[in-house]
């Protein structure tokens, strides 16, 4: 039997993410959402307009976005109802926020230079994405009650580093959907994908090289951001957990 209903919420399942930004006075912010997308090297995300995250993102343009396992779930939770902004917006007070500083300590999560922008990722997450803005415009715009509450970005891929143990054996640019196990967030509870593949995909039969797209040629003349360390030898080296992100340790 079908009914109609008025769920408050739509959050029907999507993978988690944490997003890492620098603030205004050089310090990382690293939040979790999960309205994300993907299109090829671009994907969407969606963030409420009351976020230092949001801010961060408007005034640089540019993140990483790392991709949390089922294994990060713990690290994701940590962060959840906390902010970076100060005071705390009166409708995150209303829902148990608080302000938090440190996030990548408090998630237990190690910050690593990246490669083309200024935050840093999380070393743990088996999936990390450095991200430019391509462009962002409001949700809901033409509404005067929910105009300005949401932010929708859209962001362009300008590096993807893998853990390899979720590549495909011999394959070093494919990811084994077998091996990759997304958090997910469904109805604001934490759930995992299955391990097996529940049907043949027909679509599944299209060589992944078909999709390449123009950005990829893009990221590859992504300039290195100047804080990223001493070319190869720095790649991957951990950052002092308050460091500005120019600043690091060995
Ligand atoms: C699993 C999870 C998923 C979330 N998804 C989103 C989201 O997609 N968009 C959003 O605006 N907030 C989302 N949130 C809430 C943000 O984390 C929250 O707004 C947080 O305060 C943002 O941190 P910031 O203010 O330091 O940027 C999510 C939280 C959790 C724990």
């Amino acid at each position: 039997m079908l009914v109609t209903c008025e769920p408050a919420i739509l959050y029907f399942g999507t993978p988690v993410l944490l997003i890492s930004t620098i603030n205004e006075d050089g310090s990382t912010n690293l939040a979790p959402m999960s309205s994300a997308f993907w299109l090829g090297w671009r994907c969407v995300l969606g963030l409420a307009a009351t976020s230092k995250t949001t801010q961060n993102l408007l005034r640089s343009g540019e993140c990483a976005l790392n991709l949390a396992s089922v294994d990060n779930v713990a690290a994701v939770d940590r962060l959840a109802r906390t902010t970076g902004l100060h005071p705390v917006p009166a409708n995150k007070l209303a829902r148990g926020y608080r302000f938090e500083r440190e996030k990548f300590r408090l998630a237990g999560l190690t910050p690593i230079a990246s490669e083309t922008v200024a935050p840093p990722r999380a070393r743990e997450c088996p999936v990390q994405l450095e991200a430019v803005t391509a462009s962002h415009h409001g949700l809901a715009e033409s509404d005067n009650e929910l105009r300005g509450r949401t932010v929708i970005f859209e962001m362009r891929i300008q590096r993807v580093h893998l853990d390899d143990a979720i590549l495909i054996e011999g394959e070093p640019n494919r990811i084994d959907p077998d091996k990759w196990r997304p958090l997910i967030m469904s109805f604001q509870k934490f759930y995992g994908l299955e391990s097996r593949q529940r049907h043949h995909s027909m679509l599944g039969e299209i060589p992944e090289v078909l999709y390449r797209s123009a950005d990829i040629d893009k990221a590859r003349q992504a300039r290195p951001f100047l804080g990223a360390g001493p070319g190869d030898a720095g790649r991957n080296h951990v950052l002092t957990l308050d460091a500005e992100p120019g600043r690091s340790s060995p």
